[in-house]
């Protein structure tokens, strides 16, 4: 393949070489990722987050006061692959790390309780004191098994108590009471003093943020909110959709000063073609520029699109370059894979009130929309309309960008409505 010819060419830009003799493209070493959370072979136009989140990393461990990182944004614009790739920074810097995938209506105290355990036994064999480890096991133990106090009164015993994994017994006192508040800011406290022991922090990962439920998300802030007073070196990383931070201010007013966001969109031209181009060549392959005009035009710099695309043209491009021809060819492939797996999969999950809805959106444009208009749209009263909203922003699927109006969360989500057959 290729390979062999690199000797000879090694030192010639790939274009050029490119021309010198055409080389098939391989599908097995198809380099691209598209898929929810797949890293992609070139992380692409996040240098400004990553400077960023190197900076907060570097003063939250010298115990400078820092605000933590949100990144919100569109779906499929690389949320959780670049909240992943935060993860990985801070496991290089010897950092214990957990991370947390939000869910409608579910308390994060478990979750919490499971990401702060893998956390502290990434910490523990460089711990000099393990009853130091062991005293924090038992605080987490009980905080994990704390029921809150009108559930543990409501409820039946029940049959077994939940057993989070932890080879401790409890402890008592200390992050067990129930009222998420008091218990999350004792165990943060706790753990952020084990990881002040070995001069590292702890950071927690909490990806689908929008989706903590209210109360949690309110405890999650105050939490964080007396970690930032005291100085101790933990961090809350968060990422979701652009309603996130209105969802934090609504549970508390100081959530601004507390979290820095940084809203992720698509790619401009340079990363687009960056995120194309850097990984072909290293399988000795690229992309004329009509093509990679073609490939902008067609995915519009959202990364889901552009490894979609990616990914399908190189399956059945024969030879490199890869054309403008070739783009051509792939692109309904292409668009078929998306309304399935990235379109229709989402759709699936609406009521039919709620796709009307969403369709009544879809005929009023690509902006956002007032939620009057979408009433007018349907030929209904605006309240009569809320079920079929919440329900749909609740499943994640638009968002309230402003005071009364709504919008897709899912990128060209309105043109893909526009082109089902009614
Ligand atoms: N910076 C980037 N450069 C190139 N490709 C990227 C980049 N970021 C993400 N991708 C690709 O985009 C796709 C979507 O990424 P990811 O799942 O992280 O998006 P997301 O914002 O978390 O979406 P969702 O809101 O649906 O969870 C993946 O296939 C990933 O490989
Ligand atoms: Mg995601």
């Amino acid at each position: 393949m290729a390979t062999r010819r690199k000797c000879f060419y090694g030192n010639l830009r790939p274009q050029l070489y490119a021309l010198i003799e055409s080389e098939t493209v391989d599908p097995v070493r198809n380099p691209y990722a598209p898929g929810a959370g797949q890293r992609p072979p070139e992380l692409a136009g996040r240098d400004r987050e990553l400077r960023q989140f190197e900076v907060v990393l570097e003063r939250v461990a010298r115990g400078r006061p820092e605000r933590s990182m949100i990144i919100t944004g569109l779906r499929g614009v690389g949320k959780t692959v670049l909240l992943n790739t935060f993860r990985s920074m801070a496991i290089q810097r010897l950092w214990g790390t957990g991370k947390i995938e939000a869910r409608p209506e579910q308390s994060i105290r478990r979750s919490v309780a499971a990401a702060l355990h893998t956390a502290i036994r990434e910490l523990a064999p460089r711990h000099r004191a393990p009853d130091r480890i062991e005293k924090f096991l038992g605080v987490l133990k009980a905080f994990a098994q704390a029921e809150p106090p009108q559930a543990g009164r409501a409820a039946k015993a029940p049959a077994h108590r939940w057993q989070p994994g932890i080879n401790v017994p409890a402890a008592r006192g200390r992050a067990d009471s129930g009222d998420l508040e008091i218990d999350l800011t004792e165990l943060f406290v706790d753990a952020a003093s084990v990881a002040t022991d070995l001069g590292v922090g702890i950071g927690l990962f909490v990806d689908e943020m929008q989706d903590v439920p209210p109360d949690d998300v309110s405890a999650l802030c105050a939490a964080c909110h007396e970690l930032s007073q005291t100085g101790g070196p933990l961090i809350v990383v968060g990422a979701g959709l652009p309603h996130l931070p209105a969802v934090l201010s609504a549970s508390k007013s100081y959530s601004e000063r507390l979290f820095r966001y940084a809203r992720i969109d698509r790619l401009d031209r340079d990363a687009a073609d960056h995120a194309l181009l850097a990984p072909a060549e290293r399988e000795e392959v690229t992309f004329t520029p009509e093509a990679l005009d073609a490939l902008y035009e067609a995915a519009d710099g959202y990364p889901y699109f552009v490894q979609a695309y990616a990914k399908v043209v190189w399956d059945l491009a024969p030879t490199s370059p890869i054309t403008e021809h070739d783009i051509k060819v792939a692109a309904p492939e292409a668009e078929s894979e998306l309304a399935v797996g990235f379109f229709g999969s989402r759709y699936e999950r609406a009521t039919p009130a709620e796709r009307d809805y969403m369709r009544a959106m879809a005929v009023l444009g690509d902006e956002p929309v007032a939620t009057a208009s979408v009433a007018d749209e349907l030929g209904r009263k605006p309240s009569s309309l809320s079920p079929a909203r919440d329900g749909l922003i609740k499943k994640g699927l638009i968002f309230s960008a402003e005071r009364g109006t709504v919008a897709f969360t899912v990128p060209h989500f309105g043109r893909f409505l526009r082109e089902q057959p009614a």
